[in-house]
């Protein structure tokens, strides 16, 4: 389990993270999102000791990464996997010599470490890629190789740093779903910082928005998802696209958990009915259906009303300006 404190970083002039506090449960997959520069890879840099915490703590299994140093530091980071953007792996070696590589480091005996990495290159699906150069792998397969070097030490967590970003959109889905059964299989904790809410979507169980260094919302995602007002709810659910609405007859309606139909249903009862679905977005997310819709009602007066009866059962409306 991962718990942060009061973290803080401050470099010459300025302050990278302004005491971050959240707290991951054993087994869990947390997304962190911010814009560029809001801390992400600060804060992930601070959690491995890559980099020393101005003040606070960042505990993995009660352990204070903050407090530790030399060899103490370099034993707790073996319980650390780190993935990056790009794997980096190294070029003259085979992917089998790539995951093998930390385990020699660490002193491992060959045939131990060659079993090892065999075993972990089974568990990423490149078992007959053990022999090629990493030039002959493709991205995703160059990042399983990856994944597979970050687990040799058999971490208790999983830091990834944009894992999927410079993947395109199928092999982002395979990644995903790697991590996800390794976490599944593992019991792995697992942080995964990155700019893409689809990833958040896909495989996180709660999620950070990071802005200037704070923790601005942070939670389960049935939770963030439950309040269609909020910052990461919106960015989760986006809204349909901005609509030109010179008759004032719009409304965005913003579902987490209320099927459309109960939406229709209010509409009819209140004898307001929907002209039109004008743009939107339904999906499952988590098993709670979720969507932000642009409806159309027959005048301005239709709306309000519409507002009213839609607003009294508990359903989140936005009147379009
Ligand atoms: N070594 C450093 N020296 C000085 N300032 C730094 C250093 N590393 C990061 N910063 C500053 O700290 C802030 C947070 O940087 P960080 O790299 O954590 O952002 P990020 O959220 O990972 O951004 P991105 O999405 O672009 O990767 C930025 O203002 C950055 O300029
Ligand atoms: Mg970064």
């Amino acid at each position: 389990m991962i718990e942060l404190q009061e973290l803080r970083k401050e470099f010459a002039g300025s302050t990278a993270l302004a005491g971050i506090s959240l707290s991951v449960a054993e087994g869990e997959i947390h997304g962190i999102v911010g814009r560029s520069g809001a801390g992400k890879s600060t804060l992930i840099r601070c959690l491995t000791g890559l980099e020393s915490a101005t003040s606070g703590h960042a505990r993995i299994d009660g352990v204070d990464i903050t407090a530790l140093s030399g060899a103490r530091l370099r034993a707790s980071r073996r319980s650390i996997g780190m993935v990056f953007q790009h794997a980096n792996l190294l070029d003259s070696r085979t992917a089998l010599e790539n995951v093998e590589h930390p385990l020699q480091v660490a002193g491992v005996p060959r045939a131990a470490r060659r079993a090892r990495a065999l075993e972990l290159l089974e568990l990423v699906g490149l078992t007959d890629r053990a022999g090629n150069h990493p030039a002959q792998l493709s991205g995703g397969q160059q990042q399983r190789v990856g994944i597979a070097r970050a687990l040799a030490s058999e971490p208790k967590i999983l830091l990834c740093d944009e894992p999927t970003s410079a993947l395109d959109t199928q092999t982002t889905g395979q990644i995903l779903s790697l991590i996800a059964s390794l976490r599944d299989r593992l019991g792995i904790t697992v942080l995964i910082i990155t700019h893409e809410m689809s990833v958040v979507r896909e495989i996180c169980d709660s999620a950070t928005l990071l802005e200037h260094g704070r923790v601005t919302q942070t939670g389960m995602l049935g939770e963030i998802l439950a309040d269609p007002s909020s910052p990461l709810a919106r960015d989760l659910v986006p809204l349909p696209r901005a609509s030109d609405d010179p008759h004032r007859r719009t409304l965005e309606v913003a579902l987490a958990g209320t099927p459309l139909g109960t939406v229709f249903d209010i509409a009819e009862s209140t004898g307001t009915p929907i002209s039109a679905v004008e743009s939107g977005t339904l999906e499952t997310i988590d098993g709670t259906q979720v969507g932000r819709l642009r409806l159309v009602c027959a005048d301005t007066l239709q709306r309000e009303r519409l507002s009213t009866a839609l607003r009294a059962r508990g359903i989140h409306v936005e009147e379009a300006a």
